[in-house]
């Protein structure tokens, strides 16, 4: 059985951690090795170069520097965490990846849309996500859900248009790619939700084996 790269997308509060864990639960039931990680972060300099990102002590960092930002942390977890996994043949399940840059870089920051593609061929050569997962809600009710939790990081602190564009960015990779990239609607309950994707990854399951 060779292992999948899976991601799960989605602006603040959308539900991606709560639902990493189920699709998780739900691999290892049916006997898959899997490996959670995160973006950014994952490793202990992605890990280092998330704090900056999402940090407010380099506020107003120029849109480049947060593009590099993103993709060293990306190269660093790549090399040590997702390639390695992948070539045991685990599967690996990642909260957010490169369809993130598209959106708050691309779509939230307004970055050439090119530049994000140059940097993704360098840094992960061909390799792709075999399933993306985006949940969808609006962004209000995604970030009265993160709201919940501690302060407001750089990211959560835009403005509601920053989000609103985010948002649009995903749902255009989605339309954009229809066979790997697969919308959830989040704002339903949880359990609805979750139904869902237990649905959804069943039937990647299925056609995977
Ligand atoms: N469908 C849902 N309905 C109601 N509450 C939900 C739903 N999904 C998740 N939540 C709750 O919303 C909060 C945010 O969820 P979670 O942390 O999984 O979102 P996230 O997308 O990972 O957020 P972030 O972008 O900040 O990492 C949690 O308290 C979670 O229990
Ligand atoms: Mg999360």
């Amino acid at each position: 059985m060779t292992g999948r790269f899976v991601t799960v997308e989605g602006v603040e509060g959308a539900g991606k951690t709560t639902c990493l864990a189920l699709l998780q639960e739900r691999l290892e039931a049916a006997g898959r090795h899997v490996v959670r990680t995160r973006e950014p972060g994952g490793t202990l300099l992605g890990e280092e170069i998330r704090q900056l990102l999402l940090g407010h002590r380099a506020e107003g960092m120029s849109g480049d520097a947060e593009l590099l930002l993103v993709f060293a942390a990306r190269a660093e977890h790549l090399a040590r965490v997702i390639r390695p996994a992948l070539a045991a043949g685990h599967w690996v399940l990642c909260d957010r990846f490169t369809d993130a840059t598209y959106a708050y870089q691309g779509g939230g920051r307004g970055l050439d849309v090119e530049r994000i593609a140059l940097l993704e061929h360098l840094v992960q050569g061909n390799l792709r996500p075999d399933l993306t997962i985006v949940l969808d809600v609006p962004v209000d009710v995604g970030l009265a859900r993160a709201g919940g939790r501690s302060t407001p990081d750089r990211f959560e602190s835009e403005q509601a248009t920053f989000h609103a564009a985010v948002r649009a960015a995903y749902l255009r990779i989605a339309a954009r790619e229809p066979q790997r990239v697969r919308v959830v609607d989040a704002s339903r309950p949880l359990d609805t939700v979750q139904a869902t994707l237990a649905g959804l990854i069943d039937g990647f399951l299925a056609v995977t084996r």
